[in-house]
């Protein structure tokens, strides 16, 4: 049995050892209604050393309370004007700054409000952390990924591997709702979802999971229009309040933890993510999402689709013009 002295020395090699790799981790919004449980589930992330929550409103305060979780990671809580300080030395920047959707809405109509304030942001990553990972939750995602994009292009820093569109909420309710409709554990109910992040361009992949292809005819219909309008649920049922918040931030702490391991070298680490991408650029698609594996430069490998049902064929046709308008609004945007 170890003595408490022993005890204490392993505990302080391996805290040292961990805090060496320094993973900063920023949040741009995090006094939000995503910003703030996503600030708190990073600190619970033993990847993340460092946690710089940032926002126009209310980030200090978010930040003092988070810091008081007993987790190793040291986090500090940045106002409006010191958003550069908030930037500086990070690994992975998370960005869940801008409006949501109210009922009637769509998320194209968040363009207005949203595409600046995701421009002025990676302007000041690429000027203060141009080497940051950034993991784009502003909507429309659609256009705001390239929208950071352009900006970074402008500014001579873009990186494919190292810009993120977070669509795993989509593929966090696909696997709770095979789950529901077949009685097993969403754990065993993951499913693959390509494409983009709104409505049709939203394409769940189920016939390539066990249980997903035995659903067929109206059932299958049924699932496949929940998954592509899931966010409509919760917007309605949130009445005026706002749009997803609890699941986004769970989603966004899963992707960012999928990145984080990816970055300290695990190997096949490997989800879908809203990237630059070869796949349909032949069809003008420029970003896409598809299962990314992730690695110690971020994205290290792009997965091809694999095979299609005639109607996973059917969405795909119908996601590819949508998809492909929402990305040259983006563009044209910061040209
Ligand atoms: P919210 O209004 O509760 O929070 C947004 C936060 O952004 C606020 O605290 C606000 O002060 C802050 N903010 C505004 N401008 C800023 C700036 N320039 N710099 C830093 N912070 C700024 O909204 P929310 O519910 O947290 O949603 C945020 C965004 O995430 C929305 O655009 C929403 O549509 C989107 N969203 C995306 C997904 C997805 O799957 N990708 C899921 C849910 C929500
Ligand atoms: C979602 O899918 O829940 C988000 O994109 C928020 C929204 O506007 O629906």
């Amino acid at each position: 049995m170890l003595s408490r002295t022993a005890f204490r020395a392993v505990q302080s090699r391996s805290f040292s050892s961990s805090a060496a790799r320094q993973t900063k981790v920023a949040v741009l919004g995090a006094g939000g209604g995503i910003g703030q449980p996503l600030s708190l589930l990073l600190k619970l992330d033993p990847h993340v050393t460092a946690l710089s929550l940032y926002d126009i409103r209310g980030a200090p305060g978010v930040a003092a309370d988070v810091s008081h979780i007993d987790s190793a990671s040291h986090v500090t809580g940045y106002p409006a004007d010191k958003l550069d300080e908030a930037l500086k030395d990070v690994k992975v920047v998370v960005i869940p700054a801008g409006v949501p959707r109210k009922p009637g809405m769509t998320r194209d109509d968040l363009f207005n409000t949203n595409a600046s304030i995701v421009r002025d942001l990676a302007a000041a990553i690429a000027r203060v952390s141009p080497e940051a990972h950034i993991l784009v939750i502003s909507n429309p995602v659609n256009s705001t990924v390239p929208i950071v994009a352009e900006t970074l292009k402008k500014a001579g820093v873009f990186d494919p591997r190292r810009l993120f569109g977070v669509t795993t909420l989509d593929v966090v309710r696909a696997a709770r709702f095979l789950g529901e409709i077949t009685n097993a554990d969403p754990k065993e109910t993951v499913v693959t979802v390509v494409g983009g992040h709104s409505g049709a361009t939203i394409v769940p992949l189920l016939s390539q999971t066990p249980f997903g292809k035995a659903i067929k005819g109206e059932a299958y219909e049924k699932i496949v229009h929940r998954i592509q309008y899931g966010g409509d649920e919760v917007v309605k049922a949130k009445d005026g309040a706002g749009s997803a918040t609890l699941s986004m931030a769970y989603a966004g702490a899963k992707f960012a933890n999928a990145l984080l391991r990816g970055l300290s070298g695990e190997k096949g680490v490997v989800t879908p993510t809203f990237v630059k991408s070869p796949l349909f650029e032949d069809q003008g698609v420029e970003f896409f999402s598809s299962d990314v594996e992730l690695g110690v430069n971020g994205v290290e490998n792009i997965l091809p689709l694999g095979n299609l049902t005639p109607e996973e064929q059917a969405l795909l046709d119908a996601c590819i013009p949508d998809l492909k308008k929402n990305i040259e609004k983006g563009k044209a945007f910061v040209a």
